[in-house]
């Protein structure tokens, strides 16, 4: 059986949300955000726009692609690198936007690739968050909703097996 978990409006609720908080700390800074590809296109998509309005507008944007499921849906504690960034991180104010932060192997993956570049500043943006699978000590700073029970999920970006993705809402699988 599918569930809707949540719906249209409830993720641009939550965006705008995210959105306010994250212009806030940010102020006049800018801010280059790092979207990790496939999973997180529509929400970042979703939310440089609402940054935009919150009066974020300095911002700058890379997209890395990072291995992790393949067609299983058991995580890789090896990630790899399919493309990387091509903008230098340097005394940049780094924010990585996933859709789903799981085990946490992809995200510290990235992080510490990124650190070696030293940023003047780096923080995760997660929509979805599987708090008790993590198997690496690491905590989003910004997260939309916390999955109880982490169940699979779909739509809104995220696939499996690369179907779905393309679903407004997330669903529970
Ligand atoms: P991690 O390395 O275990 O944290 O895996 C994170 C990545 O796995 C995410 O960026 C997603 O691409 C994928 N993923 C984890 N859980 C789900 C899910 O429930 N649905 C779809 N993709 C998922
Ligand atoms: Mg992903």
């Amino acid at each position: 059986m599918t569930q809707t978990l949540y719906s249209k409006q409830q993720i641009q609720t939550r965006i705008k949300e995210l959105a306010k908080q994250i212009a806030s700390d940010y102020k006049n800074q800018p801010l280059l955000l790092v979207s990790i590809l496939k999973g997180s296109f529509i929400f970042s998509a979703d939310m440089i726009r609402a940054l935009y309005e919150q009066g974020l507008t300095d911002i700058t944007v890379d997209f890395m692609q990072v291995s992790s499921y393949g067609s299983s849906r058991t995580s890789s504690k090896d990630p790899k690198i399919i493309s990387d960034i091509t903008t230098p991180l340097q005394d940049k104010h780094v924010l990585i936007i996933d859709d789903i932060l799981d085990t946490g192997y992809t995200a510290s993956f990235v992080k510490e690739h990124f650190q070696t570049q030293h940023p003047a500043s780096m923080k995760l943006l997660v929509l979805l968050d599987k708090a008790e699978k993590r198997a690496v000590p690491l905590q989003a700073e910004y997260v939309g909703f916390i999955l109880q029970g982490s169940p699979w999920v779909e739509g809104y970006g995220l696939d499996t097996d690369e179907q779905g993705r393309a679903r407004p809402e997330i669903i529970e699988k």
